[in-house]
């Protein structure tokens, strides 16, 4: 018997983790194609961080000029279909399920209801819903950093951000493809790295990868601390550079733009797309066991300011995962 009320995090302005309320709410009814889900596990990631402050600036087009359109957060989930609407085919009650939309799924909640059109998907046999959760978003970005280019065997790679959730994702999907990475990471997670089966592991706090004496046929900065201009003399004649952010001052789409037309070195600015493919994708990585998420703290969901708190300082590694299977209902 599903409670009526349900606990959610809720935000009614922009602003630091403190603006965030735990509240009681209605437990959403499922439209016609619509499944309800008990939420298990959720990530606080950077995309709710950015919609948390609406920073950068140009994130209020999308998510209310003035205030928040959404008031509950959160991109990703992973729990238990406990209701669905008449036309839902491919689901059943029971069925564990994940899912991801970085648009935002409100799932900063114990229960939502979603869509069967949207990125969602059955959780592989044996695969936890932290784990489940913490292979979205990350991922996503990976594989659109992936995608946007042509990788074949051997070629040299080197990513700076190695243990941000996207850039862990990013190396072992890189290694199962048979390229040679090098990654970029702090002293702390030295030994993450190569556990990863990283070969070269350059310590950020230790060494500057831009002085190194080698040439990369890929940059990929998946935590916006190069530029362009500091790496250049890195890549390979033809080259690229890819980044996760805009740039100190915005300027990656407009030097993508710009590069696009000449001969040489390269800069892509990847923006995500296709969430089902990238779903699809990674139920195929974790029921291979070719992929493991990175996870680095867990939270309760009364616990939810304190995760903002953290993942904002840029140190996590890998994912915050937030934990909403034991939230007492109403
Ligand atoms: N384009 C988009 O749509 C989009 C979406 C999501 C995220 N992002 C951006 O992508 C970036 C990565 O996101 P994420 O969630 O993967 O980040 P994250 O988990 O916050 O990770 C950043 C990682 O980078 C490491 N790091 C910090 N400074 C570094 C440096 N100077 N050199 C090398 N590594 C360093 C951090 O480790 P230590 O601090 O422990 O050293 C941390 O493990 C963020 O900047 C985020 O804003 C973009």
């Amino acid at each position: 018997m599903i409670s009526s009320v349900m606990k959610a995090s809720l935000y009614s302005q922009y602003g630091p983790p403190s603006v965030l309320r735990l509240e009681d709410l209605p437990v959403p009814v499922p439209s016609d194609s619509e499944i309800l889900v008990h939420v298990h596990a959720t990530t606080v990631n950077r995309t709710d961080c950015a919609m948390l402050r609406a920073k950068p600036w140009i994130m209020r087009l999308f998510t209310g000029l003035l205030r928040p359109q959404k008031p509950i957060l959160g991109t990703d989930f992973a729990g238990i279909v406990v209701g669905m609407g008449n036309s839902v085919t491919g689901f059943g009650l029971g069925d564990k399920v994940f899912g991801f939309d970085d648009s935002g799924l409100s799932s900063h909640a114990q229960f939502l209801s979603i869509s069967v059109n949207k990125a969602i998907g059955h959780i592989p046999e044996g695969v936890s819903f932290e784990h489940a959760a913490a292979s979205l978003e990350g991922v996503h970005y990976a594989f659109n950093f992936m995608n946007k280019v042509n990788l074949t065997k051997g070629q040299k790679m080197l990513v700076n951000g190695a243990t941000g959730a996207i850039g862990s994702a990013l190396v072992q999907l890189l290694m199962n493809k048979g390229l040679q990475v090098s990654a970029v990471g702090n002293t702390k997670n030295i030994d993450v790295l190569k556990k990863m089966g990283v070969e070269k592991v350059i310590d950020y706090t230790a060494e500057d990868f831009t002085q190194l004496n080698e040439t990369f046929d890929y940059i990929f900065d998946a935590v916006g601390k190069s530029t362009f201009a500091r790496c250049k003399h890195l890549l390979s004649k033809n080259g690229v550079y890819i980044s996760s952010e805009l740039g100190p001052l915005m300027q990656n789409p407009f030097l993508a733009l710009l590069t696009s037309f000449s001969k040489g070195r390269r800069v892509i600015f990847p923006v995500p797309t296709r969430p089902k493919e990238t779903l699809q994708m990674t139920q195929k990585e974790l029921q291979t066991r070719v992929f493991t998420p990175l996870i680095d703290r867990v939270y309760t969901y009364n616990e939810i300011d304190k995760a903002f708190a953290y993942v904002e300082t840029g140190e996590k590694s890998g994912n915050v995962l937030i934990d909403w299977a034991e939230a007492p209902s109403g």
